[in-house]
């Protein structure tokens, strides 16, 4: 993975087929996907519940670009192995999911991979402001974590702190949450780079039918990129 600043369009497979992530992964990525996002979440840190370990490595051998995986768990520490074993990419860590992110980022990078600090809503910019030398990208939450299909809250000024903050270093910014055409410029235009989808990816398509997923990712660009 090289870093570059040029908009990502990550759609999350919390809104593909359950029972068929290959061949939703194959269409995505034929469609104009940049990178798989693929959401962790354990019915303790967020009340949904997803999947673990063995989903996330089966789903991997479909990902032909890059495997974004965001942990909504709490503790993390006890499975980074087994999600760095699991062929993650980048493996992201809520700041809230306990008392030790600089640990727990450490341990990520350790195993091998790329490191990724994510933060809800209510949790201002500063609180990665001495992780951004451990950290390859900062994903700001934009809903509150825990299900697909949420109303975007407006994080720009958080974005933009943020992207003054990184500086230079090679940090992206990913937004997650109720992206769409109409939502990506507000957060592309205040430096973010990575944009997960879930619905507005997936809404009108399918496997079978994968064109809509295609028209979805260019609208999202479009307005992403002015
Ligand atoms: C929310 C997840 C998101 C979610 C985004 O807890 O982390 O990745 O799937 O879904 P949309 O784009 O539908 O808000
Ligand atoms: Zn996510």
């Amino acid at each position: 993975m090289t870093f570059d600043r040029s908009i990502k369009i990550a759609p999350s497979i919390l809104s593909a087929d359950f029972a068929d992530f290959g061949r939703e992964i194959c269409a995505i990525e034929a469609q104009g996907a940049d990178w798989v996002h693929v959401d962790v979440m354990d019915g303790h840190f967020v009340p949904n519940l997803t999947f673990g370990p063995p989903a996330v490595a089966a789903v991997r051998h479909h990902v032909t670009t890059v495997m974004d995986v965001h942990l909504m768990i709490a503790p993390v520490d006890p499975h980074i192995d087994a999600y760095a074993t699991a062929g993650a990419d980048i493996l992201t860590a809520h700041v809230e999911a306990g008392p030790h992110i600089h640990r727990t980022l450490q341990a990520i990078r350790a195993a091998g991979i790329k490191a990724g600090v994510a933060l809800n809503p209510g949790t201002p910019a500063e609180a990665v402001a001495h992780l951004l030398d451990l950290t390859d990208l900062v994903c700001v939450m934009t809903v509150n974590p825990g299900f697909g299909g949420q109303k975007f809250i407006d994080m720009s000024d958080k974005v933009r702190a943020l992207r003054a903050m990184i500086g230079d270093r090679p940090v992206h910014i990913e937004i997650d949450g109720g992206i769409d055409p109409a939502t990506a410029p507000l957060v592309t235009a205040a430096g973010a780079d990575v944009l997960v989808a879930g619905s507005a990816v997936f809404r009108g398509g399918s496997a079978d039918a994968p064109a809509a997923y295609g028209d979805n990712i260019r609208a999202i660009r479009a307005a992403a990129t002015g």
